[in-house]
Formats: C-alpha cells, sequence, structure tokens
C-alpha cells in the first residue's frame, strides 16, 4: 500500500479545489487502511499549541470531525492545550499516516466550539467516558493514582449507568479553523510531494509546490 502510494504521487491537477474535500479523500483512504489492519487510528492527530512565549508544546488528540469549516477535538478547557489556546489561539494539527507514507499539516486558530455541540458529542460518549471527563482536572499534578480513582468512584455513585451525566463546564471542543493544508506524499529517492493550501482573503484557496 505503502508502495502504491509512492508510486502514485500527488499531481496538481488531480487535487480538489478546497483542502477540506482533498482532506476527505485522504481521511477516506487512511480509514480503509485502518480496516485492512495497516494503520491504527487514522483520526489521532497531534496537536501543537504555544504558550503566549512562543513556548510551543505538543499532544495527540483524537479527530472527532471535520467539515468545510475545519477540524474538531475535544478536550479538557483548564488543561495546558486549553489555557494555552485561551491565550493563543495560534494551532498547528499533524496526522501521521506513516503506513501510507503520507503526512497532513495544518496550521490554523482555534476556536471553542458551541455548548450545543459539545453537550450532543458528550451524550454520544460511553458512560465511563462521560464519568472521566469529571475525574481528571487534567494536566495537573496528583499525588498518587488513588486520588484519581477515588474521584471516579464517588463519581460513579453518583451518577449510577444509565444516569444523565451533565456535562463538564470546564469540557469541550475547539474547532480548527484551516489557514494552511498540506498535503504531503512520501516517494522514491526522498523526492517527495508537498502541496499547500494557503487560505486567501477572498475565501478562496492557492495551491504551493514545496520543497522537499
Ligand atoms: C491516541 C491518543 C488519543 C488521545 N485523545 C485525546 C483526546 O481526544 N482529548 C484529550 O484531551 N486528550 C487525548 N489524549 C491525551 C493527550 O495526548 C494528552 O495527554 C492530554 O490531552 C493532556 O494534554 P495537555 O496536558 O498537553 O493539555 C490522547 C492520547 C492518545 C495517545
Amino acid at each position: 500500500m505503502r508502495a502504491h502510494y509512492r508510486a502514485e504521487g500527488l499531481d496538481e491537477e488531480e487535487l480538489a479545489d478546497r483542502p477540506m474535500d482533498q482532506f476527505d479523500r485522504w481521511f477516506g483512504e487512511a480509514a480503509r487502511a485502518a480496516v485492512r489492519g495497516l494503520l491504527y487510528e487514522p483520526n489521532a492527530m497531534v496537536v501543537s499549541t504555544a504558550d503566549t512565549e512562543g513556548r510551543p508544546s505538543s499532544r495527540t488528540v483524537l479527530m472527532k470531525g471535520y467539515d468545510t469549516r475545519g477540524f474538531v477535538f475535544y478536550t479538557n478547557y483548564d488543561s495546558r492545550k486549553g489555557r494555552e489556546l485561551a491565550a493563543n489561539p495560534h494551532v498547528s494539527l499533524l496526522f501521521p499516516w506513516h503506513p501510507v507514507a503520507r503526512q497532513v499539516l495544518v496550521t490554523g486558530t482555534a476556536r471553542r466550539t458551541g455548548r450545543e455541540e459539545t453537550a450532543a458529542y458528550f451524550r454520544t460518549r460511553p458512560h465511563g467516558s462521560r464519568l472521566g471527563a469529571w475525574a481528571s482536572a487534567q494536566s495537573t499534578v496528583i499525588p498518587s493514582r488513588e486520588v484519581l480513582e477515588t474521584a471516579y468512584e464517588d463519581l460513579g455513585a453518583r451518577y449510577p449507568e444509565g444516569e444523565q451525566v451533565p456535562v463538564p463546564p470546564h469540557w469541550g471542543g475547539f474547532r480548527v479553523t484551516p489557514h494552511t493544508v498540506e498535503f504531503w506524499q512520501g516517494r522514491a529517492d526522498r523526492l517527495h510531494d508537498r502541496l499547500r493550501y494557503t487560505a486567501a482573503p477572498d475565501g478562496t484557496w492557492r495551491v504551493d509546490r514545496l520543497s522537499p
């Protein structure tokens, strides 16, 4: 499969007019590769943020949706990434699809999703994950694992299976509106294809080919 994509490459002519449509094609192919056991969690992406002094930090999260507006993930707003995004909305995303010799790199800005959208997604999560969102003060130092497990058990007693769990106020989605989206296709002899869309002020997209 990797060899197939390497041989095919990525041409300007075959590229969709809009990056989210091109992403849809590639994500579909990554998802099909996942069904065949060739890659895991095609929706796992590395999110990089930076604090107000420009110091970067990265972590993996699961992309839970995408459309013409951008990419959505869910997290704790009080976490390190949540706080950094509140102070500095500039963000980068990386989809590392190594088994098919591809990566997608996004730069853009992150904005919180509306509470309705967050609540709709929260309700689709398994009961245990809903409790987990309450139990974890993500990114804070805790004295032991026991503290976490006790908090989880207490929540389980308060909201038994089948009971509605409210959406934690400190938890929700971010939507990343892309400014640039690069599609990277590994090729032989390190002569990789890199096609990058850049948003123009009038809403159209320019495509540039970058040297590998
Ligand atoms: C495969 C994978 C998926 C993950 N998905 C999420 C996610 O969707 N949301 C989230 O908040 N953390 C997720 N995490 C945990 C994050 O990587 C990270 O540890 C956590 O969000 C705290 O990050 P921060 O302290 O930099 O804010 C995931 C980790 C892995 C390895």
